[in-house]
């Protein structure tokens, strides 16, 4: 059981590419891990730990990403955690830390979660949804997610992973 899991909740995919690049890092440096919507992870036996991430909708984690942390609260409770969200249509997660959602943080202090960080987000022409064309249409999506930042935070999880799984 070394496996790592990044389980993603996302409507238009750029939380995907999020997950897929931390677990990138991991796998650069040694780690088995792999990137899979949450929806389609039935049990974590497999994983030694696991990162979380979800896209914000009005204030909430996509719901995939609830879902899941609801259905494997007891496996979480016993697994090293990270959580991420990605949402900011805007600069500021790259000026300051964003806290996490009120949901978000409640599961935090409920599984012992390590840490949680929010990214930028990405909202793109061909969005899903009315609301997302109309907030594209209004000239207020744009892609402001930092890959670099999104690396660094990674390669810090991945130095806590070499260095201790347990919880
Ligand atoms: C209808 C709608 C509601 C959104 N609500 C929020 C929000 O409450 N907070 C936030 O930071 N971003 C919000 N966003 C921006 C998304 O979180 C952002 O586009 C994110 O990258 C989506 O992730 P996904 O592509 O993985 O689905 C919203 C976007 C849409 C279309």
């Amino acid at each position: 059981m070394r496996d790592k899991v990044l389980a993603y909740g996302t409507t238009n995919g750029s939380t995907a590419r999020i997950a897929e690049s931390v677990a990138e890092v991991l796998r650069a440096r040694g780690l088995a891990a792999e990137a899979l919507p949450a929806r389609s992870v039935p049990d974590l036996a497999p994983y030694e730990a696991v990162l979380v991430g979800g896209g914000l909708y009005a204030g909430r984690w996509h719901k995939d990403a609830r879902r899941f942390v609801r259905r494997h609260r007891g496996a979480l409770a016993q697994r090293p955690v990270w959580f991420f969200s990605s949402g900011p249509l805007d600069a500021t997660a790259a000026e300051r830390d964003i806290q996490p959602v009120p949901g978000v943080k409640r599961a935090m202090a409920s599984l012992g979660v390590r840490e949680h960080v929010t990214f930028g987000g990405c909202l793109a022409e061909g969005a899903e949804g009315r609301m997302a064309r109309m907030i594209v249409r209004n000239g207020k999506g744009g892609d402001f997610r930092d890959f670099t930042a999104i690396e660094t935070w990674a390669a810090a999880v991945a130095e806590e992973l070499c260095g201790a799984s347990s919880k």
